[in-house]
């Protein structure tokens, strides 16, 4: 049976960086505060669609892996913030790489999860020999659909993307051992109202949005949900917390990642954070936190990562993944978004504008 190694990997964020402070222009709310209850200092707003970022980090995770769009037998886009419903995610990201056309193109939505279901998911289908190549992406773009006027929620969240790409091979390595799984009797606790079936023809206007979100009990949860996957993955590897050599977590709230890694007993030397600058980008953080961990040299040929994440569902899992052995990318893309002319505050206080009002969002 062919394994699954990870041979590219390419991130796009949105330039527009909206600080701690910046929304404290317009919400009871202090850079103080939201740095201590969570570590986030910024994170990014989108002046494009998902679907531009998606095109962009899918393009530099192919330059990266040496391959073409025409290589391609499947598109796995995790996203929970669809540019639209109907037709699908990834079916835009394929049309939009040269060459990607007639392959597969699926959607995977676990919320924060998305991007390592959809690991799975490809992974076991290149296992199985349905296919050879795949691009998975995770991807948001909250900003549309954030509720600006609510302090609980505002202060969390961050748009942003990144892919990878996976390749059959012989070679011991990519996704060794994984746990998926989902506290569904917890779905209330993190409900976005506004986006969904539940809303057509209910006397709403669709995108209008208001967040229901315990953050307490999701903390509690997370923490669980996390460490009781990553023992669970470790455990059926027949490996400890001594044989990882780094962690790239779910990047929500630092304390967060901080009980997880005490629980599962490895140092924060071996966890890779990132939540300062970008906040919780949903299904982009671990890819994202994942390109810039390699970046910075901590993922090296042959290491052992584990990543866990939770998300809405309330989904959760932890992945254990063996990297191949190269960690430089073979290529670059000259691939770029379009230039941003406004900033991150000008295009928040437009959705503020907004809300409520039949009005084009971007
Ligand atoms: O991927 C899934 C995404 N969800 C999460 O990651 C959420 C997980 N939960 C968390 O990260 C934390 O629970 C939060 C950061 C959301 C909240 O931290 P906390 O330490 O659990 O704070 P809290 O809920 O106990 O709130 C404490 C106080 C409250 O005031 P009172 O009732 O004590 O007077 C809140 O109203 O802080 C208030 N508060 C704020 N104050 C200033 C809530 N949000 C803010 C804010 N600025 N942005």
């Amino acid at each position: 049976m062919p394994n699954a190694g990870i041979t590219g990997w390419g991130k796009c964020l949105p330039p527009a960086v909206l600080s701690n402070n910046d929304i404290a222009t317009f919400l009871d709310t202090s850079d103080e505060w939201i740095t201590t209850r969570t570590g986030i200092k910024e994170r990014r707003i989108a002046h494009c669609s998902l679907t531009d970022m998606a095109v962009v980090a899918g393009k530099r995770a192919l330059a990266c892996a040496g391959i073409e769009g025409k290589d391609l037998d499947l598109i796995v886009m995790g996203t929970t913030t669809h540019d639209e419903q109907c037709p699908n995610q990834a079916s835009g990201v394929q049309r939009r790489i040269p060459g990607a056309e007639g392959c597969g193109a699926m959607d995977v939505n676990t919320a924060c999860t998305s991007f390592l279901y959809g690991l799975s998911t490809a992974s076991a289908m290149i296992k199985t020999g349905a296919i050879k190549n795949a691009l998975v992406i995770g991807g948001e773009l909250i900003s549309p659909f954030m509720d600006w006027n609510d302090r609980n929620v505002a202060v969390l969240f961050g748009d942003g993307c990144a892919a990878v790409v996976l390749q059959a091979t012989d070679n011991d390595e990519g996704v060794q051992m994984e746990r998926l799984g989902c506290y569904g009797e917890s779905r209330g606790i993190l409900q976005i109202h506004g986006m969904g079936g539940n809303y057509v023809h209910a006397d709403r206007l669709i995108g209008v949005t208001e967040w229901q979100f315990e953050g307490q009990e999701i903390f509690k949860k997370a923490v669980s949900g996390m460490s009781m996957a990553s023992e669970d993955v470790l455990r059926r590897a027949g490996k400890t917390a001594a044989d990882v050599d780094i962690c790239v977590p779910h990047q929500a709230n630092l304390r967060i990642i901080e009980f997880v890694a005490k629980k599962a007993g490895i140092p924060m030397e071996k966890v890779y954070v990132s939540v300062e600058r970008y906040g919780n980008m949903s299904a982009a953080t671990v890819p994202v936190a994942l390109c810039e961990a390699i970046e910075d040299g901590r993922v090296k040929p042959g290491s052992q990562l584990l990543m866990p994440a939770f998300g809405g569902g309330l989904t959760f899992c932890a992945h254990l993944v063996k990297w191949g052995n190269r960690s430089t990318p073979l290529g670059k893309s000259d691939a770029e978004l379009a230039p941003q002319t406004r900033s991150a505050l000008e295009i928040v206080q437009h959705y503020r504008k907004a809300k409520g009002h039949a009005v084009a969002y971007i």
